[in-house]
């Protein structure tokens, strides 16, 4: 595993910004989600889409209730551009059904530096 430096915690402007970096040939972009990062591949396991390359976006759920919805405003799932697949940035895990999971890869800050484990 070799740890690569790819961004400045300066760069992302806030809860909800992304920064997109290439690894060894592979896309890779780490979000900032409530105050902690987390890297994915920019590659969606649906078709291929450049999946983080979507919207970000809170998630409905069925209410403990079990009848009614409630809205997890946590703006942690990016929304792939292609066909609307749904992952949580924070485990790559699709929403919908968590057997499709996207690549994701550790996270390290040291001082203002932002690393990616890979
Ligand atoms: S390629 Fe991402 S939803 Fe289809």
């Amino acid at each position: 595993m070799t740890r690569y430096k790819v961004a400045t915690t300066d760069e992302f402007d806030g809860d909800g910004a992304r920064v997109l970096v290439e690894i060894d040939g592979l896309e890779i972009a780490v979000f900032r989600v409530d105050g902690e990062y987390h890297a994915l591949a920019n590659y969606c396991v649906h078709q291929g889409g450049p999946l983080c390359e979507g919207k970000l976006t809170g998630k409905m759920s069925v209410g403990d209730d079990g009848v009614g919805w409630e809205y997890e405003a946590d703006e942690r799932y990016v929304v792939c551009p292609w066909h609307e697949w749904k992952f949580d940035v924070t485990t790559g895990r699709n929403v919908s059904d968590e057997r499709y999971v996207t690549p994701t890869f550790d996270v390290t800050v040291e001082g203002e530096d932002v690393y990616v484990v890979r």
